[in-house]
């Protein structure tokens, strides 16, 4: 009858039927190289790697010196990325974020900045590191974050407390508290960490600061800096002042 839907494609095939259907598209799968069969992943030097990761601080600043950086932390933060124990000599937590504490000037944002750029690079090159969530990280001074909320109020904020960024917060510590937004005051960074506490197991928060780990509490309160043992590995960054000789 003119009316009449047409015909669906036969759905009621025999198991013979539906079989050989299967197997055909199996067999056009394989013909077009789509192989099931896991690829050999490329082998990683990693004394080339870790060579690598100078570069990285080199390109940051070229007058880089190896030499006057803590080899421990550097190997330790370099077995972080590649969950290599043989490097990490000050046993970090592969699943928590950095928090490099200590006076001005030595080398905390340094490194973070060089850090990141060698872990896209990992990232873009290896292929069985593509899926490792940790690599590849925003980064935002505190004061930068405390001033998004001055202009743009808390929604702005939610983006850098989303579950799958890995966020960076330089000079945590430093930004004016309380922000203020059209008169609603708000500390922000301790909103922000409670935020990212809850999503740790998806995303990373590394930090850089000048405070000493006794001052977060009456800062942040109590609970901030409890959870912070949790989301982090902390590293001490000891010496002089790199400003002063540069
Ligand atoms: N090993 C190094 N060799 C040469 N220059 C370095 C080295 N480490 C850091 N610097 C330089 O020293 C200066 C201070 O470093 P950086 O800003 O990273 O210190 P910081 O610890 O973050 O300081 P602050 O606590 O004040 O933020 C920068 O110009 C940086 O490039
Ligand atoms: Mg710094």
């Amino acid at each position: 009858m003119f009316w009449r839907k047409k015909e669906p494609a036969r759905i009621n095939k025999t198991a013979e039927e539906w079989r050989a259907e299967l197997e055909e598209g199996v067999k056009q799968i394989l013909s077009r190289g789509l192989s099931t069969t896991p690829q050999t992943l490329p082998e990683i030097d990693f004394e080339l790697e870790r060579q690598r990761l100078n570069g990285a601080f080199a390109k940051v600043e070229p007058r880089f010196d190896p030499k006057r950086i803590d080899k421990n932390v550097v190997d330790s933060i370099f077995a972080w990325i590649w969950r290599k124990d043989e490097f990490n000599k000050l046993n970090l937590d592969y699943d928590k974020g950095l928090f490099l504490y200590g006076p001005l000037g030595l080398g905390k944002s340094l490194t973070m900045f060089a850090l990141r750029q060698y872990m896209n690079w990992v990232k873009a090159h290896y292929e069985q590191k593509r899926d490792d969530y940790r690599l590849c990280a925003w980064m935002k001074s505190a004061s930068e974050l405390a001033n998004i909320y001055a202009v743009d109020g808390q929604p702005a904020l939610l983006s850098y407390a989303a579950h799958d960024v890995n966020l960076v917060i330089d000079e945590f510590g430093r930004e004016p508290c309380p922000a203020k937004y059209f008169g609603t005051e708000m500390n922000v960074l301790q909103f922000l960490l409670q935020l990212r506490y809850d999503h740790r197991r998806s995303s990373i928060t590394h930090v850089t600061t000048n405070m000493k780990l006794e001052d977060i509490a009456p800062k942040y309160g109590a609970y901030v800096a409890d959870r912070c043992i949790e989301m982090f590995n902390f590293i001490e960054y000891k010496g002089q002042s790199f400003r002063k000789t540069l």
